[in-house]
């Protein structure tokens, strides 16, 4: 997904090299969202004009053409006051190529760029009018439309600020957007905005800042401001209200001062912890080295200020460290990840569970019509391996919705539900609108997400932040597992109360009390993973079987296959091989199949049966020692045992470990698979 940095440096005087490395460095930071391109721009050295330089493909190539251009940028020279704005994009309007990557320009002149994340959903109208006005476009992005919008409103009200200019444009744009602005006309400003896309700013000061707070600043008109004028292709543009405020700007109490905006904090960490996470609708406007915050409508539950928050994360926690990919450093930190998700949650010792973040909403949650689970991809598949527990321990009915599906339904939603949105990013925007859609109908709203601030986390009524750390990998590991045992945890506490449970939930509380070792103990089938890697990395599909509490681990073991290695896989609920994929079964399909001894191993074992019946080869997970099972195949991967509603952490493992060897084997990016963004937050 698209990635937004941009630097400005108020009084901190720094070579336009040092600039240019800050800028690219952002990049970088943000590599592991997805991008196809990269670009940034800069002053020009007489201060006149802005410097584009834009590359299709890394962040590396770019980089390059930096480099290869230095004497032009006036890479030595030292500037007290500029801003650079930069940007990493994933292509969703024009192929990726220099003309469609970002920033993208209001002229030839440079009155404006801006970098923009998310999708401007009525670019065409937008364009129509601007065509008929005489604007030339050169690129085929929705983007393009709003650097024009904004040099032509300058055209049209030469005394407004920058930020006003901005409050002006973002009331004609629907869709997503996350977008920061650079002008020629506004030097040593910047504004940025949102409205659907993540976007936070870092600051950077001498001495630690007097505040920790940026009051909100709402527009004079309160509500007139707000309503919602489009241009209709034809005519001028309505004249909107100026939007003056109605206070002062709030002077940060240091003079030096350094802004860091982005798309998520890993991009600003390593320059400062200090950050503010914007809220939608929000314009934030830096001039004369001065953050404002400003809104156009007060919302009745809006705060007076943006809070400054402190970051706990460490540049190493993002890091690769001794791995080779990131990917492969998150599986193996899964026996670490699952015990941050149970720490200082899970007390071992007299088996009490407390979510903090849904503490309070139990009592509600215990008097629900039912529970909804709805997420995206391995988040989703967090919801179907939990599914039969919650079940069980809530004895409540469970649906479990795919996000895009359950939008595209319209499904019916009431105030006695509760649903819960289970997210990785916290920014996924299927995930998120259907939260909305339930939110609107009055259902309780739970947050599952591994990233504190993110949307998901914000626009939630409580939740359970996963703790699983930062995952970067494109391909999600240990946030499914830290999700699994999020969802276990909550079943736990649903069910405390229940004294016909009491002896199934020591089980599971057990369960979880064992699982940082025996994730240890599958971790050493590393190598023998990659030896079945190499018999299978040539082939051209592979079918992973299972039912019960581990066909969570069949969708995703074919999910992690198939987004990492191209190859086609699917994961089939191993009860209905006889009503159709048992016709994909011979000598020469690869199967693989999980046979635990769980309530359904006697119709697991009739399924392996069935298989090797056809001459089908399969290779095996099963329970350590399960000679069984294991006399019906030659390949076996043998994972301990636990209770068997904790058997699917243990299960999938293998699986993350054989589609991470079969990616690096066959040559394919393992951090950032072809087509996929890490964070993805357009429909
Ligand atoms: C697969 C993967 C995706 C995400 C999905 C939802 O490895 O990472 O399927 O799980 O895009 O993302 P989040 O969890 O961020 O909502």
């Amino acid at each position: 997904m698209c990635g937004i940095f941009a630097y400005l440096n108020y009084l901190t005087p720094k070579t336009r090299l040092e600039i240019l490395e800050l800028l690219v460095n952002g990049l970088k930071r943000l590599e592991y969202r997805g991008y196809d391109s990269a670009g940034v721009a800069i002053d020009t050295p007489d201060g006149k004009d802005m410097a584009l330089v834009k590359k299709n493909g890394k962040v590396k190539i770019l980089e390059d053409e930096i480099a290869s251009r230095r004497d032009e940028l006036g890479a030595n020279e030292t500037v007290n006051i500029h801003v650079g704005i930069a940007h990493t994009r994933w292509a969703t309007h024009g192929v990726p190529n220099v003309a469609n990557s970002h920033p993208q320009r209001s002229d030839a002149g440079h009155s404006f760029v801006v970098v923009h994340n998310g999708i401007v959903t009525n670019y065409k109208e937008v364009k129509t009018f601007l065509e008929k006005q005489g604007h030339k476009f050169e690129s085929d992005t929705d983007t393009e439309i709003i650097a024009k919008l904004i040099h032509h409103l300058y055209e049209k009200h030469p005394t407004y600020s920058f930020r006003e200019l901005v409050e002006q444009v973002i009331q004609q744009l629907e869709g997503a957007f996350a977008l920061c602005f650079k002008s020629k006309h506004f030097p040593g400003e910047c504004v940025a905005t949102r409205r659907g896309s993540p976007l936070l700013v870092g600051i950077k000061t001498k001495n630690r800042l007097e505040t920790d707070h940026i009051p909100i600043l709402y527009g004079k008109d309160g509500d007139n401001n707000h309503q919602e004028h489009r241009p209709h292709g034809r005519g001028e543009l309505p004249t909107l209200p100026r939007s003056e405020s109605t206070s002062e700007f709030q002077p940060l109490e240091d003079k030096e001062v350094e802004y860091f905006f982005a798309s998520d904090a890993s991009a600003v960490i390593e320059h400062t912890n200090r950050v503010i996470y914007f809220e939608d609708y929000d314009v934030a406007a830096v001039k004369d080295g001065v953050l404002s915050i400003h809104r156009l409508k007060r919302l009745t539950d809006d705060p007076h200020a943006r809070e400054i928050t402190t970051l706990k994360l460490q540049l190493q926690e993002i890091m690769k460290g001794s791995y080779s990919y990131f990917m492969q450093k998150e599986i193996f930190e899964q026996p670490e990840s699952v015990v941050n998700t149970m720490r200082g949650r899970l007390n071992f010792e007299d088996g009490t569970i407390t979510l903090g973040g849904i503490k309070e909403y139990i009592p509600e949650i215990k008097r629900c019509r039912r529970l909804m689970l709805i997420a995206c991809g391995t988040s989703y598949h967090s919801a179907v391996a939990t599914r039969q527990l919650l079940e069980e321990l809530t004895e409540l009915p469970v649906m479990v919705e795919l996000a895009s599906d359950f939008l595209d339904r319209t499904t019916p939603v009431f105030r006695d539900d509760v649903c819960f949105f289970i997210s990785q990013s916290g920014e996924t925007a299927d995930t998120l609108m259907a939260l909305r859609y339930c939110k609107l109908r009055g259902a309780l709203i739970v947050g599952i997400t591994n990233t504190v601030g993110s949307s998901i986390c914000r626009e939630s009524h409580c939740g359970v932040h996963v703790n699983a750390g930062p995952e970067i990998g494109v391909a999600s590991t240990k946030a499914y597992t830290s999700q699994f045992i999020s969802l276990v945890m909550f079943a736990l506490v649903m069910s405390e109360d229940r004294i016909s449970l009491r002896q199934r939930r020591h089980e599971i509380i057990n369960g979880l009390k064992q699982l940082e070792s025996q994730i240890k103990q599958v971790l050493k089938l590393d190598q023998k993973v990659l030896e079945l890697a190499k018999e299978l990395y040539n082939q051209k599909s592979l079918l992973i079987m299972g039912r019960g509490y581990n066909f969570a681990t069949c969708l995703e073991g074919a999910l992690k296959v198939k987004e990492l290695t191209y190859m086609h896989s699917e994961g089939i609920m191993a009860g209905e091989l006889k009503h159709g994929p048992l016709a994909l079964i011979d000598d020469s399909m690869p199967v693989m199949m999980i046979v635990m001894r769980d309530p359904v191993y006697i119709k697991c074992m009739n399924a392996l049966q069935q298989v090797t019946a056809r001459e089908g080869r399969p290779i095996v997970i099963c329970e350590e020692g399960d000679k069984e099972t294991m006399s019906f195949t030659d390949r076996a991967l043998e994972v301990p045992r636990t209770v068997d509603c904790l058997q699917g952490i243990l299960t999938v493992i293998p699986m993350q470990l054989l589609s991470y060897h079969i990616a690096v084997l066959r040559g394919c990016n393992v951090d950032c698979p072809r087509n996929l963004a890490k964070s993805v937050t357009v429909e």
